[in-house]
């Protein structure tokens, strides 16, 4: 009995030292002093010892447990305290580190291009007005002089969302509800998006941005579009920068023309910004057609206007030498945060 107990303390003895984990500690507990440990087994068996015998093996067995346990209650205080020291240094916080600045938001470069564009207009007093992006057909296309049949609707595939409601496919529109609502002289400026069931490639996209821009007053002149739109291409664009306009077609404008400007990234000399041309188109503009007027009830006779339209991607892709459209839209922080 004693050289059993005695091997038994020892081997429990050995295994309490190499535990290294309170977990580890435990499973021993259960191994050496749990109710199918050998101890147990021992102290179960001392019903078969003579009566002479029993108190003495008694005693023996209980010195053995209260060892064993004595050791083990003192290792786990051990590994208690290196488990909490353990934790307290994994959990510590460096206040001298620097702090982990939040992010930062900043405007989309759509929104950044159209504030400079509306700041240059509104020094030279035309006003910024916004119209709805769900349009009537009238104000879409009928006002605009073009009727049901006319080829330019084709151009211009819509999202219809009722018989004679779209979303606009110009802010052209904004022409007709801006004359309706005032009496000239009128100068404005309309922004907004735009939307066409185009196909998604690298310069289309069925939402985009465009920028309106009309003046209605006595004795307004082809002469008067030429010098606002050279004046903002030069604050836009810089100083040294030509003005084009060639002749074109819009059915709101009689005489229309097509603006373009010398490229600014080559001088003209040929660039990929202006595929190889030297020029680079922003717009169309001409002066508003009397139809336009009639439809609004403007007098033909005492008034004169010119219109202008502008895509705003189309000037930040020139601009800051952006090679596709889709980009404005994805929400990449690392093309976004560029500007
Ligand atoms: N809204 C026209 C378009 O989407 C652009 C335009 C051309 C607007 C000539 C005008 C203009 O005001 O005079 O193609």
């Amino acid at each position: 009995m004693n050289q059993k107990a005695d091997a038994i303390v020892a081997a429990a003895l050995e295994a309490v030292a190499h535990s290294d984990s309170i977990q580890e500690l435990e499973q021993c507990r259960i191994t050496y002093l749990g109710k199918r440990s050998a101890l147990h087994q021992l102290q179960k068996s001392m019903g078969s010892l003579s009566a002479e015998e029993r108190p003495g093996a008694g005693a023996l067995l209980n010195e053995c447990r209260k060892t064993i346990q004595g050791r083990m209650d003192s290792r786990r205080s051990e590994l208690a305290a290196v488990e909490l020291e353990n934790r307290l240094r994994s959990e510590t916080i460096d206040v001298t580190l620097p702090g982990r600045a939040p992010a930062r938001g900043r405007r989309h470069p759509i929104s950044l291009v159209s504030r400079q564009i509306f700041d240059i207009f509104e020094k030279m007093g035309f006003t910024v007005l916004e119209g709805p992006e769900v349009e009537e057909e009238f104000y879409n296309f009928d006002a605009l002089n073009i009727p049901p049949d006319h080829p330019a609707r084709e151009d211009q595939d819509s999202f219809y969302i009722a018989e004679d409601r779209l979303l606009r496919t110009q802010t052209s529109g904004m022409q007709v509800r801006t004359f309706k609502r005032f009496k000239p002289p009128v100068a404005a400026i309309s922004p907004g998006k735009c939307f066409r069931r185009d196909t998604v490639d690298a310069t289309h996209s069925h939402t985009f941005h465009q920028l309106e821009g009309f003046l209605v007053d006595r004795g307004v002149s082809m002469a008067d579009l030429k010098g606002v739109l050279t004046g903002f291409v030069h604050q836009m664009f810089g100083a040294e920068t030509r003005v084009r306009f060639r002749p074109d077609f819009f059915p709101f404008t009689e005489p229309s023309a097509e603006i373009a400007i010398s490229c600014f990234n080559c001088g003209q000399t040929g660039c990929r910004v202006c595929s190889t041309t030297g020029w680079i188109e922003i717009g169309g503009a001409g002066m508003i057609h009397p139809e336009v007027f009639n439809s609004v009830g403007y007098d033909y006779e005492t008034c004169s206007g010119f219109a202008f339209g502008m895509g705003i991607e189309r000037i930040v892709m020139k601009k800051y030498g952006v090679s596709d459209i889709r980009q404005f839209y994805e929400n990449d922080m690392r093309f976004l945060s560029q500007f």
